[in-house]
């Protein structure tokens, strides 16, 4: 086909025949042209993107694609904080396959930063490149810099285009962009559940409830977590090593993340994993002035304690959730057991769930619960969720969905 035809038949609707639209129709389609290659072309700067998953923090993930008459000229995404941004990592790609990027398109899932960070500002990258236009799914979530980049490459006469792809972009980061405006994490409460949401029998006994499909899903979560807490008694009852371990992330050897133990009276056993193991520099025990201090000192020779503040008869959550926030832990994987939901829960420091269910019934009355503690008291208390997903893994069922607030709060918004 040449390069006259109109561009939805490159595309295959059928227009074989000689060409005889008005030219309000040849504008018409020449924009959804764009609109559809601009929504392929995003599609693959965000799957670049993901290759990430679980090294950028605290940046967010972004890719970026370069591309001139529809074909790509260089493939670039943000490998780790400190490196070079997508956008310069696609430039150099170009370079390298001896393209000129002059008159080109680039697609990139996050407005190009116009500020020195630890890297040069990428706005004066792409001007100096010679790119014609810039299409961005997302715009930069931090209030003090978002639309600044894109202003600036406007003013340089860059054709920008935003918002392409825009809720995936936004969905990738989900957890950045909450600490990028709260300075906090993002907090995900996953449990492994029976039907009756039951996480363990009355023994305490909780390996395994869901399949090993499940599991290795789970491991997905971890992977994108900075950080993983678990209350004391899990750690008594499951001596859980909270590493990243996957065969299909070509991730042979654990990968270790920042472990959180909610241990307010020091009772972590000093023979668990978490403070034996390859990683136990990266294990924070949290105690109050409950703790004994002959315990905490033990704990000290083989992990970092933090005292923190308590708050009704607990340790502090919006207090500690600021301690990890400073520190620049942007997504946090809170993982059991019953009492250590309830508390995250019941205390509005949630904001997503990841519930697996599996295809089983323990029953009883004293099983353990997903969310254990005293539950809510009255129906305007309990948390209310949306925008719920589920999907089926091997024999389970993976349900997830944000938080929105207490039945009150949503009902008064209403
Ligand atoms: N299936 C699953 O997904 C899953 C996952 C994890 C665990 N589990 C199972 O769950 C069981 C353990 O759950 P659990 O509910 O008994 O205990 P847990 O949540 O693991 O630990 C609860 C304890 O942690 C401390 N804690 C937690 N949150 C706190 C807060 N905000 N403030 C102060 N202290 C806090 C308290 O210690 P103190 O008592 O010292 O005050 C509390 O008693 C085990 O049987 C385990 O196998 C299942």
């Amino acid at each position: 086909m040449t390069s006259n035809c109109p561009p939805l038949a490159r595309l295959g609707f059928g227009f074989r025949q000689k060409w005889t639209a008005t030219p309000r129709h040849a504008t018409f389609l020449r924009m959804l042209d764009q609109a559809v290659s601009d929504t392929k072309f995003m599609r693959q700067a965000l799957a670049l993107a993901r290759r990430a998953l679980g090294c950028t923090s605290p940046n967010p993930m972004v890719g970026a694609i370069l591309v001139k008459s529809n074909r790509i000229l260089g493939r670039g995404w943000h490998h780790r904080a400190g490196l070079p941004h997508a956008e310069i990592e696609a430039l150099r790609d170009a370079a390298q396959k001896g393209h000129s990027t002059r008159g080109a398109t680039l697609y990139v899932t996050l407005e190009p930063c116009s500020t020195h960070g630890r890297t040069p500002p990428c706005t004066d990258a792409v001007c100096k490149a010679g790119i014609r236009r810039v299409v961005v799914a997302a715009t930069d979530p931090n209030p003090v810099h978002a639309g600044g980049g894109l202003e600036i490459l406007r003013r340089s006469g860059i054709e920008v285009a935003t918002g392409i792809l825009e809720w995936e972009s936004n969905q990738l980061n989900e957890a950045f962009n909450h600490w990028i405006v709260h300075k906090t994490p993002f907090v995900t409460v996953k449990a492994a559940m029976t039907m009756d949401g039951k996480i363990a029998t009355a023994g305490g006994e909780s390996k395994w409830i869901t399949s090993p499909a499940s599991r290795q899903f789970a491991m997905r979560l971890r992977r994108a977590a900075d950080a993983i807490l678990v209350g004391v008694n899990t750690v008594i009852a499951d001596n859980p090593s909270l590493t990243v371990r996957s065969s299909d992330l070509n991730a042979r050897k654990p990968l270790g993340r920042l472990r959180i133990v909610l241990d307010p009276r020091a009772r972590t056993p000093l023979n668990s994993e978490i403070l034996t193991d390859a990683f136990c520099p990266l294990t924070r025990v949290i105690v109050t002035d409950a703790a004994p201090r002959r315990r905490i000192q033990a704990l000290e020779d083989c992990a970092t304690v933090v005292r923190a503040p308590s708050h009704n008869d607990g340790i502090d959550l919006p207090w500690l959730l600021q301690h990890l926030g400073v520190q620049g832990i942007t997504n946090l994987l809170v993982e059991g057991g019953g009492e250590t939901h309830a508390h995250f829960l019941n205390s509005a420091c949630t904001h997503r769930v990841a519930f697996f269910y599996a295809p089983k019934i323990v029953g009883g009355r004293t099983a353990r619960r997903a969310a254990a503690g005293d539950g809510a008291r009255r129906r305007e208390d309990f948390p209310i969720l949306k925008d719920v997903r589920t999907t089926r893994v091997g024999p389970d069922l993976f349900y997830t969905a944000r938080v929105a607030s207490s039945a009150q709060q949503t009902s008064s918004q209403a």
